[in-house]
């Protein structure tokens, strides 16, 4: 499983990661795709959804989701059948 972290922390100071724009683009594209094509849901649904916000603000443990493509259920608004 990949944790949504691993692919936002990238140091700081001086020596920071030089790819931080470039990756919080690709992910923010992914994100993108996967809110416009899937429908989202939290898989079992009874989940802790609290927060922790040190050292980064994330969910308390680890939420499995599951993802339905919307335009094999004909809501799509992309692709509409
Ligand atoms: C999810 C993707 C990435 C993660 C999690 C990541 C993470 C990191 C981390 C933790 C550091 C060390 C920062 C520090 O010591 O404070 C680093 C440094 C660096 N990263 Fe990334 N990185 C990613 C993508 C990229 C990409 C796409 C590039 C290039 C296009 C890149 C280029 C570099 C370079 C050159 C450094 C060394 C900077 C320096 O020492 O001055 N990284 N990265």
């Amino acid at each position: 499983m990949l944790h949504i972290v691993a692919l936002t922390k990238k140091g700081n100071g001086p020596r920071n990661c030089i790819g931080v724009t470039l990756t919080d683009s690709f992910v923010k594209t992914a994100c993108s795709y996967l809110l416009t094509h899937y429908d989202w849901a939290l898989d079992p649904p009874d989940q802790n959804t609290s927060y922790k916000w040190l050292p980064a603000s994330r969910p308390a443990e680890p939420l499995h989701l599951s993802f339905t493509r919307l335009d094999q259920t004909g809501s799509c608004p992309t692709h509409p059948q």
